[in-house]
């Protein structure tokens, strides 16, 4: 039999700035493909600072570079607080990309982090993703365009954190998972739909990063501590883009 053995997309960049700029550059030839092979792009975004960057980056290019009247967008997670809340990732992207692009908000499926049943709210989001893809939860799993994440120091992504029960979570689509080390819940995709997204990007910047990239893309197999591994078994596309910090240790084990 033969094996085919994944080879992984890393793009380095020299600086978080030059990262930010090449993602949302990314962003829109991702975007654009969607659209002219299906008519639409169902993006999921992120929160993080290094995502930020590249909402801002996305902003200043302007209304003209996509047809944003066919992207819809839809988060990969939330922590439990209101829109207006500092910590909203729906307020992050609203302020730097969605705002300043005036993108309607029919458009925009934000989770409702600020509920007080977040299990009801993980639910609703997943009504919101079956009506959008036109999968029914419970059978099968909806195909997102496009996923945004980013890399926590300690090995998270989206909001699937290290011995967090929702990794293993296989017959939901957004779950509510607890996160001992805030002692609060977030509201996370799952890794069902986001390894069956047609496109993943990974963004990664600074030096606190370094190792943890190093051990989740070139480390021994612990996808338990480490969930960012799990982005191994995507269907679609991963494609790291990790800025010259953050790749040092790992370019240093290819060159050694
Ligand atoms: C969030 C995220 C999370 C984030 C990483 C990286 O809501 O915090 O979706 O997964 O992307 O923690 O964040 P930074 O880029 O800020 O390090």
């Amino acid at each position: 039999m033969i094996q085919l053995i994944p080879v992984m997309d890393i793009r380095t960049y020299p600086n978080a700035p030059a990262l930010m700029d090449a993602a949302a550059a990314d962003f829109v030839a991702v975007a654009a493909a969607a659209i002219a092979e299906r008519g639409r792009c169902l993006v999921a975004l992120s929160g993080g600072s290094t995502p930020r960057g590249m909402y801002q980056r996305l902003a200043a290019l302007g209304p003209g570079t996509l047809d944003w009247s066919r992207v819809t967008v839809l988060w990969s997670d939330e922590r439990s607080v209101p829109p207006d809340h500092a910590e909203s990732n729906y307020r992050m992207a609203q302020e730097t990309l969605l705002a300043p692009l005036q993108i309607p908000a029919a458009q925009v499926y934000r989770m409702r982090g600020e509920d007080e049943d977040i299990e009801a709210a993980a639910r609703a989001y997943e009504r919101t993703l079956g009506a959008l893809t036109g999968v029914q939860p419970g059978h099968g799993v909806p195909q997102l365009d496009l996923v945004l994440l980013g890399l926590g120091a300690d090995g998270h992504t989206a909001s699937l954190f290290g011995d967090t029960v929702a990794l293993d979570v296989r017959d939901r689509w957004v779950v509510r998972n607890y996160v001992a080390k805030f002692t609060t819940s977030r509201l996370t995709l799952t890794f069902p739909v986001i390894l069956a997204a047609r496109e993943i990007r990974v963004l990664v910047a600074g030096a606190d990063k370094a190792n943890t990239l190093a051990a989740v893309l070139a480390g021994d197999w612990d996808p338990d501590r480490l969930p960012a591994q799990r982005l191994a078994h995507a269907t679609g596309r991963v494609v790291w883009l990790v800025d010259q910090a953050a790749a040092a240790p790992l370019q240093a084990r290819a060159d050694g």
